[in-house]
């Protein structure tokens, strides 16, 4: 006889806190987790997506080191039907597994709604209900006693799906951001809907290499500086009124500046009221990435150096690259030389405040 958790939810996306979660019910009852995908997408809310999120729980697995205890069951993601109750799903498990031991993992936001699921005693008759996380019973609906459910303990971590659709969080395995980033999926569609093509495989490629960069110098949150790459550029193509109006009222003392580079204003404030961005390194980063400034630490530097030198730019930046990602500092000194080498001989002029004020503090 096995002991084998039930495990549904939407996953959209599967994230850290899901894997966490399962981890520690596993060895709490010694048991399989299934995961069982629900159909529709609360992104899309249509079923075309259920191929991604079943991908994406494959590449979580794949990442968790638990191949031998994760599975995936498609059961609820072929249903003819978009609406389906646990009962049935249950139901199923039951004839797929006669003699082993079935437990249902519920989240703990479902413990005290539980006796309004359909046919909540049938399910707790038919399997061993258990919740993850700590729970105050006293404030509680009595639905722990009254359906027998099992604890779980462990600490819930506080990632929720929608924060990582929304870029608040990409708490989640690696290999699932690379596959939202390479898909377009969630908060890469947002982005995509901003500008060209053309930008949009340019703002990929920033992303991708900052993240790259600022894992090769062992920074604290390289995704930081991921996400500061993948948006930087989402002010470039607003229109006209729309920029003007920006930085009148939000960047005034740099409307004298060229206009090409006020997208790195436009772009700041997007990822502030748009994106609801609050992380003040990514902001700065954003907000200099065009001219560089004095002050904006680490990431700043990886995403202004990344904006120049990314692969997709059309001149060979191996060496570039490479040399950022060996040390952003001593990195830097060469990428600035190559960029001064480039406006010398192309007749732009540089020399306003915020890039002097950056080869002051950070070219020595
Ligand atoms: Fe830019
Ligand atoms: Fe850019």
């Amino acid at each position: 006889m096995k002991n084998i958790i039930l495990f549904g939810g939407a996953f959209d996306p599967i994230h850290n806190g899901h894997i966490k979660m399962a981890k520690e019910a596993s060895e709490f009852l010694n048991a399989e987790v299934i995961f069982i995908p629900a159909k529709i997408s609360v992104w899309k809310n249509e079923s075309l997506p259920v191929e991604d999120k079943i991908k994406m729980i494959e590449l979580a697995i794949k990442d968790s080191g638990k191949e031998d205890v994760f599975s995936i069951s498609r059961y609820e993601a072929d249903l003819k039907t978009d609406i389906n109750y646990s009962i049935n799903t249950i139901r199923h498990f039951k004839k797929v597994y006669p003699n082993d031991k079935l437990y249902l993992l519920i989240g703990l936001d479902q413990v005290n709604n539980f006796d309004k699921w359909m046919e909540a005693s049938e399910i707790s008759k038919l399997v061993q209900i258990v919740f993850y996380g700590r729970l105050n019973e006293e404030k509680g609906s009595g639905n722990i006693k009254r359906f027998s459910m099992i604890n779980i303990p462990g600490e819930i971590n506080g990632i929720n799906s929608s924060d990582i659709r929304d870029l608040k969080s990409l708490d989640t395995p690696e290999p699932v951001i690379r596959y939202i980033i390479d898909h377009d999926l969630y908060f890469m569609e947002n982005i995509k809907n901003r500008m060209s093509l053309d930008r949009y495989i340019h703002s990929k490629s920033v992303g991708l290499l900052s993240y790259e960069i600022a894992k090769s110098n062992h920074l604290k949150e390289p995704k930081k500086a991921l996400v500061a790459g993948l948006i930087h550029d989402c002010g470039k193509e607003l229109p006209r009124e729309k920029e003007k109006q920006i930085m009148v009222e939000h960047y005034s003392e740099y409307i004298n500046y060229p206009r090409v580079i006020y997208h790195q204003f436009t772009g700041e404030y997007i990822a502030k009221t748009e994106f609801g961005i609050e992380d003040e390194e990514i902001l700065t980063s954003i907000k200099y990435h065009t001219t560089a400034n004095s002050n904006i630490g680490e990431i700043g530097i990886i995403v202004y150096c990344a904006d120049k030198i990314e692969p997709t730019r059309g001149f060979d930046s191996k060496d570039l690259i490479d040399a950022m990602k060996n040390n952003l500092w001593s990195g830097f000194k060469i990428v600035m030389d190559s960029n001064v080498d480039y406006y010398v001989r192309h007749g732009i002029d540089y020399k306003n405040p915020l890039t002097v004020a950056a080869i002051e503090q950070y070219y020595k």
